[in-house]
């Protein structure tokens, strides 16, 4: 029989609320908008052509994605303008030129020029021209050149010189916003990111190198950047969705989170004060993004089966790969959750929870009684 509402659904599933989904994505559209900068989604949270849609129809240049395979199922799907947003490496070119044969722009980024010369090496050998971009680092520590370092200007001559190569433009992903704890905090941070990814494009220029696209992004600088001058594109992802980190910094409230697992209370310990659930470190991740953060909610927030949060303090505490373990706070017992009990909980980083599962089950709060499946939209894991 198929599930007509999360009451018939097998535990653990992966829920998704179009409603609160529809909100994000009008709220991230209208703040790129306020800003003059066009939006290129990052689908590496979603990984849903249905998501996809929603959000292109918001008014998108384009997606980003992080893995190959996306790249290939989002193109299977008709999306055309593409940014594979993860350094390239020259045993990959293949298969990007199988992507773009299928008619698509499929943007490339580097941080190296062993990479960019490697490229220009495979001239004449694959039949492709690659487009490519230079990844600048804004302060994240994790890939990118410094905006206004020889590394950048020797990348950008490299692939400029390039007979297979157009020169794409310059990137840079402050993912060090996740650190903030502030607004202010997070303006000061979309500056230096905006500044960086500028300096870099017109150190490019100053070479006498075109440099188009200037793209920039993550959910909280996107959403509190007050200037973006300079700035062709915003790269945001998890905004779409949504999770307890992202709530406890300030991207969005609880109310917005659009993705939770369904899960069932599986046991009781009287003597403890706890229960367990059936979702554990496999169902929920065991990122601890909150650890940090004024309130911890342990590997996730619980909620009845309506999607509605119960209490700041009610949360998964420990978890072992399939039971996840919840002790009782003031004001609730056990008996408020009987064994069998369906509730909702929302994970503290969404990416890694929804990675393990291979669909949605589409509710939608604002229509009906929140717990009828609307719709099941499939995702694309793996690499
Ligand atoms: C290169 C790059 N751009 C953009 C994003 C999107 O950031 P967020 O999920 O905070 O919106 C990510 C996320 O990991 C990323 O790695």
């Amino acid at each position: 029989m198929t599930p007509r509402t999360l009451l018939d659904l097998p535990t653990p599933s992966l829920v998704l609320d179009r409603a609160k989904l529809a909100r994000n994505i009008a709220r991230m559209a209208a703040a790129c908008r306020r800003n003059g900068v066009a939006l290129r989604p990052h689908l590496k949270t979603a990984k849903s052509i249905d998501v996809a849609r929603l959000v292109l129809d918001a008014g998108t240049v384009g997606i980003a994605v992080s893995t190959l395979r996306e790249a290939e199922y989002f193109a299977a799907e008709g999306v055309r303008d593409i940014q594979y947003a993860v350094c390239i490496t020259p045993d990959k070119l293949e298969r990007v030129a199988r992507i773009q044969a299928m008619g698509v722009k499929l943007a490339l980024i580097t941080d190296n020029v062993d990479v960019a010369h490697a490229i220009a090496a495979r001239h004449g050998e694959i039949d492709a021209t690659f487009h490519v971009q230079i990844e600048v680092d804004c302060g994240e520590n994790r890939t990118g050149v410094p905006a206004g370092s020889d590394d950048l200007k020797a990348i950008a001559s490299a692939l400029d010189a390039a007979p297979n190569v157009i020169f794409d433009g310059v990137m840079t992903h402050a993912g060090h916003s996740y650190a903030c704890r502030s607004l202010a905090e997070i303006e000061e941070l979309a500056e230096i990111e905006r500044r960086s990814v500028v300096e870099a494009a017109e150190a490019v220029r100053a070479l006498g190198i075109d440099c188009p696209n200037v793209s920039l992004g993550s959910t909280p600088t996107a959403l509190h950047a007050r200037n973006l001058d300079g700035v062709t594109e915003t790269r945001a992802g998890v905004y779409m969705f949504g999770d307890m980190f992202q709530a406890q910094i300030g991207s969005c409230r609880v109310e917005d989170l659009a993705v939770s697992v369904l899960a069932e209370v599986s046991s009781h310990r009287a003597d403890l004060n706890h229960l367990t659930v059936d979702a554990g470190a496999l169902a929920l991740s065991k990122d601890r993004g909150t650890e940090n953060v004024p309130n911890d909610i342990g590997f996730g927030l619980i909620a009845n089966v309506a999607g509605e949060a119960l209490d700041p303090q009610l949360k998964v505490t420990r978890v072992f790969q399939e039971h996840g373990l919840v002790p009782m706070v003031p004001g609730h017992s056990l008996d408020h959750f009987p064994i069998g009990e369906k509730v909702r909980i929302f994970p503290n980083h969404v990416c890694m929870t929804a990675a393990m599962y291979d669909r949605y089950h589409v509710v939608d709060s604002e229509n009906g009684d929140g717990i009828e499946i609307v719709a099941v939209w499939h995702r694309v894991n793996g690499w």
